[in-house]
């Protein structure tokens, strides 16, 4: 059963943040309307799409520069095929908490 994770102090990141847990990595972004997380392996070749660009709520994979919506997860451009997994977020006294 999905369980809330305390990830990190809301204000101990500005852009992007890397959470891990039991070897399962989670990207997290802050966008222009929230903090939104998604799985940091690239759905292509397992690239860690946190250290990707973001370009207006887009992520692109920085080994063959595939893009993925970070809202929904879904694949905007190849070489990726498949959608990246996405996990509900919230803020609760200043935490950060993702739905694992
Ligand atoms: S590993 Fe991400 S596009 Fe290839």
């Amino acid at each position: 059963m999905a369980k809330w994770m305390p990830v990190v102090e809301e204000t101990a990141f500005r852009k992007t943040y890397k959470y891990v847990h039991r070897r399962k990595e989670i990207a997290l972004f802050r966008l222009e309307d929230g903090l939104y997380a998604i799985d940091n392996s690239c759905s292509h070749e397992y690239s860690p799409l946190v250290e990707g660009m973001v370009v207006h709520g887009d992520v692109y994979c920085p080994k063959h520069g595939s893009r993925f919506d970070i809202r929904s997860g879904a694949v905007k451009d190849f070489p990726a095929t498949r959608p990246v997994k996405t996990y509900p977020v919230k803020i609760e006294d200043g935490m950060v908490y993702v739905k694992l």
